[in-house]
């Protein structure tokens, strides 16, 4: 039998709260690099349905080959339950809770007065300040956001978010554990949509505006991205596969916080307001036939 070995720099005993689409994906990465990892649900029917999804994650990961581990051994250091407590010997804990602030702090609360003082606590928000949150906590050094992508197997990118309090030594630390997840870093001063979400809805929004004022086709605005610069996927297209309602949201929150240039284009208020959500609703800016 096969027996893993801690990836160095990696810290061998991770905590995950909330097991849910990311919370599965960050434990089943850091399993897959041999740490021992705890993910804390909120209920017991929750916790059955975390264990099922990162030991189906675990499975795939072997199927294809990334790991040389066998499933009993990556299983066996896998534990899930309802306890905060359990997290008390946990020398990172990663977040990953429904994006909800009040949730997220007594979350983050909860966890803190639990762990050790020299441990650190990451947060996979996707749009809440790091800052904001950090003020909530006892030990702001000790906290940063760790925002893993969608699905986190398949995605080599982390953004690692720093608060004006985060330690030097846990932003450089926190960049060898991305490393270690065999993941690139890229590393950002807290500022509202990181670097990804704000670079990547400007450019989608401007695409929306070139819809509406008639200047190409949706098909055609995406091709000149893909073709033109590279980019997998155009911003419309990826637009739909996250859904508009979500891009309307964020917009929303960017414009609130940025300025005029992330006001939501007309258009996509209205599809938003038709149901043209994207691929889930089967119609967004292109047609989706289920
Ligand atoms: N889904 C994405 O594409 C994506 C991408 C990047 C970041 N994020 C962020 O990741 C976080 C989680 O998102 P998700 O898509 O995994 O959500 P999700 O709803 O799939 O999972 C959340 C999990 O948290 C659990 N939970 C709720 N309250 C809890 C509590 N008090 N204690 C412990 N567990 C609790 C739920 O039971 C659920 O399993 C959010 O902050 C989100 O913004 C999501």
């Amino acid at each position: 039998m096969s027996e893993s070995q801690l990836t160095p720099a990696l810290p061998a005993r991770v905590g995950v709260l909330g097991g849910g689409r990311m919370g599965a994906g960050i434990a089943h990465a850091f399993l897959v690099k041999g740490a021992d990892v705890l993910v804390v649900e909120r209920d017991e029917q929750a916790a059955e349905a975390a264990r099922e999804r990162v030991e189906s994650a675990a499975a795939k990961s072997i199927e294809r080959g990334a790991t040389d581990t066998n499933l009993d051994e990556m299983v066996s250091r896998l534990a899930v339950g309802v306890d905060y407590d359990a997290l008390k010997d946990r020398q990172l804990v990663v977040e990953a809770v429904p994006e909800d602030w009040d949730l997220k702090v007594t979350a983050l609360r909860g966890i803190e007065e639990r762990l050790a003082e020299d441990a650190c606590l990451a947060s996979n928000t996707s749009s809440l300040s790091v800052n904001g949150l950090a003020k909530e906590l006892r030990r702001p050094g000790n906290f940063l956001g760790l925002h893993f992508f969608n699905p986190v197997p398949a995605s080599t990118l982390i953004e690692v978010v720093l608060g004006e309090h985060t330690s030097p030594g846990l932003a450089v630390e926190a960049k060898r554990w991305v490393e270690a997840l065999g993941k690139t870093a890229v590393v950002v001063n807290d500022a509202p949509g990181f670097a990804s979400s704000r670079l990547g809805v400007a450019i989608a929004l401007e695409a929306m505006r070139m819809v509406e004022e008639g200047v190409a086709s949706a098909e055609d605005i995406d091709n000149a991205m893909v073709l033109g610069y590279r980019h997998p996927t155009g911003p419309l297209r990826t637009t739909d596969i996250v859904g508009l309602d979500v891009r309307l949201g964020i917009a929303e929150y960017l414009h609130s916080t940025l300025g005029d240039r992330f006001a939501p284009p007309q258009i996509l208020r209205d599809k938003v307001a038709r149901g043209e959500l994207g691929r889930k609703t089967g119609k967004g800016f292109f047609d989706w036939p289920s």
